[in-house]
């Protein structure tokens, strides 16, 4: 059962993305749904997961797999129904585990009823629900771009006369959040699903909802990938925005124990940390996107996580995440040949043991990776607009592998998208039944952080380390956790204080290790437990 007077949950929680379409098929359509989730729930459990995010699975004619909502408050009958969310929410909640879901208010599907009323008249009341722009010839009225077409994000409305701007898909029209009735009746949604008991929402692209007031062109910029050489200065990330987060923070807090989490539409730990507001008045946590991007190496690492607990603003959480539905899964992203599974062990032990939320997505804890998917499979519309140069998202969102039978326990017929190749190998109940396996240590990895308060909410110091090694300490009270980790393929040599081993790759847990130089062993993981007498 949950703790509705336990405020902070979210602080100590340990997150798992769940892509609704892709975890479990309940019923033979070859499609994941809720009822899926539901009989999946003993399994994490097991694992020790606190909370789950699940990815849309609103009613939505799915040009954006479900990121396009054409009805805010059902349940796409492809996931089921909202008695089913109701049972799995209960059923959830009676094991302790949280549910935060999407929240998709940036646009909504060209299909919701608010915008096929918007783009029928002018004088429609909600008309201004939306982004519009007056059609004064063939020329679009400034240079931002559509990021899954690769072409102006502005689209005709022929009965108006006018421009609508839709910066993902021509699907997705944005809404227009200076209209102060549209506030309300998104806010109105997210009281909705708070009623319904969810524990709050990711927010899709946050940062986005407002655009220039005076729409202008964005300046030019040589990157490419993925800002479309643009610097993204006009249509999205404008200062307006944090009044709307703290309408939403007010909203949340009158619920007590419900979180934020918004996703950021930009690159930079600097933008996630201002959505938190300088007084803890706007959202509660805010994706910094770094780890996703950054190369393999002890280094980068620690100099983002520098970067990130610099960034953020005196009381701030920070939070952390390797993996997601929009990026190659970060088993493929660090892979190394025979040294593959062994760079997944630094990173699951990163992600668990630096000071700040982690999120795991579907799937990573058994080391699922990405592989080439034929151009008839893809379904992602960012795939299909750039292949054969990008296979888009789907790679990522491949079914869950459960076990060794056809579509690896996922379902019982084809499944969306292809299962991948190595499920027979790779899976859960191959992994659950071996000690040595990655899912183990996932396991191993948050029952530590669990058991070990310091884990979860103590202080983090660096500790000094050769190259190729990052070190910390987690402090609480007398309570001091050293995290060691060798990211390269040569042994290296650190001084570490000693103390009693909890977790290790190679050593034994229980066993202790004296204060002086310890020889790390390539990819080595060392968790070690000291406590001030
Ligand atoms: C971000 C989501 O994570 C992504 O999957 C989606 O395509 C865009 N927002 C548009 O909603």
């Amino acid at each position: 059962m949950i703790d509705r007077s336990d405020t902070t949950w979210w602080q100590r929680a340990i997150f798992y993305q769940i892509y609704p379409r892709s975890f479990q098929d309940s019923n033979a359509d070859g499609v994941g749904d809720l009822r899926g989730i539901m009989a999946r729930l003993d399994y994490l459990t097991g694992l020790g997961v606190d909370a789950l995010w699940i990815s849309p699975f609103f009613r939505s004619p799915m040009l954006d797999a479900g990121y396009d909502i054409a009805d805010y408050r059902d349940v796409d009958p492809m996931f089921g129904t909202m008695a089913d969310f109701g049972e799995l929410l209960a059923a959830a909640h009676e094991r302790g585990i949280r549910v935060v879901i999407d929240l998709v208010v940036n646009h909504s599907s060209d299909q919701h009823p608010w915008f096929e009323s918007a783009r029928s008249s002018i004088d429609d009341p909600r008309h201004d629900w939306y982004i519009w722009q007056p059609m004064t010839g063939t020329r679009p009225p400034n240079n931002w771009v559509s990021l899954f077409e690769h072409r102006s994000a502005w689209y005709p409305n022929e009965a108006t006369g006018e421009w609508y701007l839709a910066t993902f898909t021509r699907h997705q029209p944005e809404f227009n959040w200076r209209n102060p009735e549209l506030r309300q009746a998104i806010y109105d949604i997210a009281r909705f699903w708070l009623d319904a008991g969810v524990d709050g929402f990711r927010m899709d692209v946050a940062t986005a909802y407002f655009k220039d007031s005076q729409f202008r062109s964005n300046p030019f910029s040589w990157n490419l990938n993925p800002n479309l050489f643009q610097h993204h200065r006009y249509d999205r990330n404008q200062p307006e925005v944090h009044a709307v987060f703290r309408e939403f923070r007010a909203i949340a807090d009158s619920y007590g124990d419900r979180v934020l989490i918004g996703e950021t539409h930009g690159q930079d730990a600097a933008l996630a940390a201002s959505c938190h507001g300088d007084n803890d008045d706007e959202l509660h946590m805010a994706f910094n996107f770094d780890f996703l991007r950054s190369p393999w190496g002890a280094r980068p690492f620690m100099d983002s996580a520098r970067r990130w607990y610099r960034a953020l603003p005196a009381g701030a959480w920070p939070n952390f995440t390797l993996s997601n539905h929009d990026q190659k899964r970060h088993h493929w992203r660090y892979r190394a040949g025979s040294d593959t599974e062994a760079r997944a062990r630094v990173a699951a032990t990163l992600l668990l043991g630096l000071r700040g939320t982690p999120f795991l997505y579907y799937g990573e804890e058994l080391g699922m990776d990405c592989q080439r998917l034929p151009r008839a499979c893809l379904r992602d519309p960012l795939g299909r607009s750039t292949w054969p140069l990008s296979f888009g998202r789907d790679p990522e969102r491949t079914p869950m592998q459960w076990d060794d039978s056809p579509y690896a326990g996922f379902s019982v017929t084809m499944p969306w998208l292809p299962v991948n190749d190595d499920y027979r190998r790779k899976n859960v109940a191959t992994q659950e039944a071996n000690h040595g396996s990655l899912l183990a240590w996932y396991k191993a990895l948050i029952a530590l952080r669990k058991a070990e308060p310091a884990m979860q909410s103590g202080n983090i110091a660096w500790i000094e380390a050769p190259a190729d090694v990052m070190a910390w300490t987690r402090t609480l009270g007398a309570r001091h956790i050293d995290v060691v980790l060798n990211f390269g393929a040569r042994a290296r040599t650190i001084h570490l204080a000693g103390g009693s081993i909890s977790l290790g790759t190679r050593a034994d847990a229980g066993s202790s290790i004296a204060a002086g130089y310890y020889r790390l062993a390539p990819y080595e993981v060392l968790i070690i437990a000291e406590e001030d007498v």
